[in-house]
């Protein structure tokens, strides 16, 4: 799911001297202080060093939004009208939402008749559609390639029915919290008069148990955070010596999230499409944000975007939680 906000997705390796890289890459290079868009993490390698970070001790979000969403599914499963579209934000694959696909309603029915997901990348798509035409025979599958943070018009059929937005994994921190009230938003406007939504929010929490989680022992994280160079060199003809930068995760307590760096190791220039990018030692490449707000932030964030909180689920120590969400 590379798209202007960023993140995961299985994406196909993109060409050497890809436009749209050299310029996303060049316009946080030439800008003080220096960024690059998290959408450049997710390439082949970046995807399986992402999925590496998902399996790491460190990384408790994986384990902690389980029983949440477990619950949520138990919840939806008495509650929902069965026949309901389940519409996913950024659907690289069926993982996460195989537990709502496969959930029945009271009248032993399943719960979802239609399943949209939606993301960026077409081939993830192909293939996921594939399997769900095994697993799950009876279920319409009605992909979308998009970037799911620009307006989508989702089919007719969807819209005036009951409609379920999913977003779960907390990639909604990586988003800056206006883009985030815009994002949902747009998916309250997309999903019609009946919808609703489920999202997944990495919750607030003592950076010692933050900072290893970006910081991992085993150095995934940062050799996630590398990848990036590597893949300026593929694919922009840059000449970054991966080993000049070192990772850094930070935990930013004014503005409540996690950053992650690459810090320049000594004085260096870097070329790429013809301009000389200097840095000196000790400057950084901020690589990425992931928000970790309060209940009241998500409720306000939430509200921004049309919705109130109906129902709120969490692990027992309260690191993730996940969110149903009414049209307000
Ligand atoms: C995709 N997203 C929710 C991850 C996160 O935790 O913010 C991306 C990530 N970056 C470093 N580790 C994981």
């Amino acid at each position: 799911m590379p798209n202007d906000s960023g993140f995961p997705a299985r994406n196909p390796e993109t060409p050497v001297n890809d436009p749209d890289t050299v310029q996303a890459a060049l316009a946080g290079l030439l800008a003080t202080p220096k960024t690059l868009p998290p959408k450049l993490f997710y390439d082949r390698e970046g995807c399986r060093l992402f999925y590496q970070i998902t399996e790491l001790p460190e990384y408790y979000l994986t384990r902690a939004e389980r029983k949440p969403l477990t619950e949520a599914t138990r919840f939806l499963s008495e509650h929902l009208q069965a026949g309901t579209t389940l519409v996913e934000y950024g659907a690289s694959d069926e993982t996460k939402a195989l537990g709502l696909l496969r959930a029945v309603g009271p009248s032993g029915r399943p719960l979802f008749r239609t399943y949209v997901p939606i993301d960026v990348a077409g081939p993830s798509l192909l293939d996921l559609t594939a399997r769900l035409a095994e697993t799950l025979p009876d279920l319409t599958v009605l992909p979308i390639q998009a970037d799911f943070t620009r307006d989508i018009a989702l089919p007719g059929e969807v819209t005036s029915g009951p409609a379920l937005g999913f977003f779960p994994g907390s990639t909604i921190g990586n988003m800056e919290p206006d883009q985030a009230a815009l994002f949902l938003r747009r998916a309250h406007t997309a999903l019609g008069p009946q919808g609703r939504f489920l999202l997944g929010a990495d919750l607030r929490k003592d950076k010692s148990i933050l900072l290893p989680a970006y910081d991992d022992g085993a150095g995934v994280t940062a050799a996630f955070n590398r990848n990036l160079l590597v893949r300026l060199n593929r694919e922009a003809g840059a000449d970054f010596d991966q080993s000049g930068f070192a990772h850094r995760a930070v935990w930013n307590d004014d503005e409540s999230r996690i950053e992650m760096h690459l810090v320049s190791q000594r004085d260096q220039t870097v070329h790429l499409a013809r301009h000389a990018i200097r840095f000196a030692r000790g400057e950084t490449i901020h690589t990425e944000n992931s928000y970790k707000h309060t209940p009241e932030r998500i409720h306000a964030i939430a509200a921004t975007g049309g919705w109130r909180p109906h129902r709120m689920w969490t692990d027992p120590e309260g690191l993730f939680a996940v969110y149903l969400l009414d049209r307000s």
